[in-house]
């Protein structure tokens, strides 16, 4: 049985089924679609995500910004601003919201963000609040919790040490990132993590380790995307680099695509979220996902005017449009899809809950 050749990580059916296509693939999809299906049925979670602050203290070789490209203007809303956007997922009815930004450490922006979340929880104690706001401190990360913090999105962007060193400045580590996800659980979040699929010089070994780590470490939550290039970065600068990309990002999104199908079967109850990244290769991206194995999707709320200040990778799609925009397109898609959007509930992740009440 494929199921349990996927559960006993038998690495040749790993391989076979990451590259499959046509009959073998949709052998897989309907796997996870039946996984996926048996916990969630047709139900979508909605989160309203808030990129709030491009400002960013790191230099990761892939994103676009990185401290390092000073072609990017940058920017951090004001409060009022929030409000706003917390004013429209209220009345879009989305049940939870998320906070994401670039890395920042200072005390200015730590006072920032907990205001806001502490605003966030006094003015609407239903919405389900989520942070994405890189490696925080384990004080901090309790203090957000306290405020009213529920979850927390920290990818580890490879399960590889060996990997993330050769996509990270030297004063990034990955065990400092791994440290920062233990202490997530520590404190009772439901955690999220991710890769990226599709980096220059990943191997099919590594997205096994990957799916391997992603099991052992019980994490409830899931942000993956393929990997996109972005022209004013270290990757995307090489031209090396550059040509591999053309060539290979149909094949890596398939593979992406199976990687997730992989992950769904052997983590029926967690919440999988569909990658915005997912849109640059296919207007129905997200929503491929989210009939495969995703059941979680983040219509971005950020105002216009900023959007096309939050690229992390190249043709993003949607920057030239509002919330209102988002909603109602997402909405539909959705319900072309078969799925059904859910409102106003919070869609926490089943495996939390078996993980902490057991
Ligand atoms: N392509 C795809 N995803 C990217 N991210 C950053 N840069 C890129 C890129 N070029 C992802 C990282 C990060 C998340 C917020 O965005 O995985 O954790």
């Amino acid at each position: 049985m494929l199921k349990r050749r996927l559960q006993n990580f038998d690495q040749k059916t790993l391989i076979r089924y990451l590259q499959a296509e046509d009959e073998l693939q949709q052998e897989l999809f309907q796997l996870a679609r039946q996984a996926k299906e048996k916990v969630f049925g047709k139900q979508i979670w909605l989160r309203g995500i808030i990129e709030f602050s491009n400002i960013c203290q790191n230099n990761c070789f892939y994103c676009g910004i990185r401290k390092g490209n000073q072609k990017q203007k940058r920017f951090q809303m004001n409060t009022k601003e929030i409000l706003d956007c917390l004013k429209f997922i209220d009345k879009a009815n989305y049940g939870s919201v998320v906070y994401q930004s670039g890395e920042a450490t200072t005390d200015y922006f730590k006072d920032y963000l907990l205001n806001i979340v502490g605003i966030t929880h006094k003015k609407y104690p239903q919405l389900g609040i989520t942070i994405s706001c890189g490696e925080q401190d384990f004080d901090f990360l309790k203090q957000l919790k306290q405020a009213g913090a529920d979850r927390y999105l920290l990818r580890i962007e490879t399960a590889n040490p060996k990997l993330y060193a050769k996509l990270h400045p030297k004063e990034m580590s990955w065990q400092k990132r791994f440290r920062c996800l233990k202490n997530l659980q520590k404190l009772n979040y439901q955690v999220g993590t991710g890769v990226m699929v599709g980096l220059p010089g990943q191997t099919m070994e590594d997205l096994i380790n990957d799916l391997k780590f992603f099991v052992d470490n019980k994490f409830d939550m899931f942000g993956i995307g393929p990997y996109v290039i972005h022209k004013d970065t270290p990757l995307g600068r090489d031209p090396k680099i550059q040509k591999w990309w053309q060539k290979n990002k149909e094949k890596n999104f398939n593979i992406f695509l199976n990687f997730l199908a992989i992950l769904r079967v052997l983590l029926p109850n967690v919440n999988i979220a569909a990658a915005t990244a997912c849109d640059v290769f296919n207007p129905l991206g997200r929503i491929k996902v989210l009939r495969i194995a995703g059941n979680v999707i983040m219509p971005s709320v950020t105002p216009k005017d900023y959007r096309d200040k939050y690229l992390l990778y190249e043709n993003k799609p949607n920057i030239d449009e509002g919330a209102d925009k988002s909603f109602t397109d997402i909405v539909n898609k959705i319900k072309q899809a078969g799925l059904e959007p859910i409102f106003g509930e919070q869609g926490n992740s089943p495996f939390y809950y078996k993980r902490i009440y057991g």
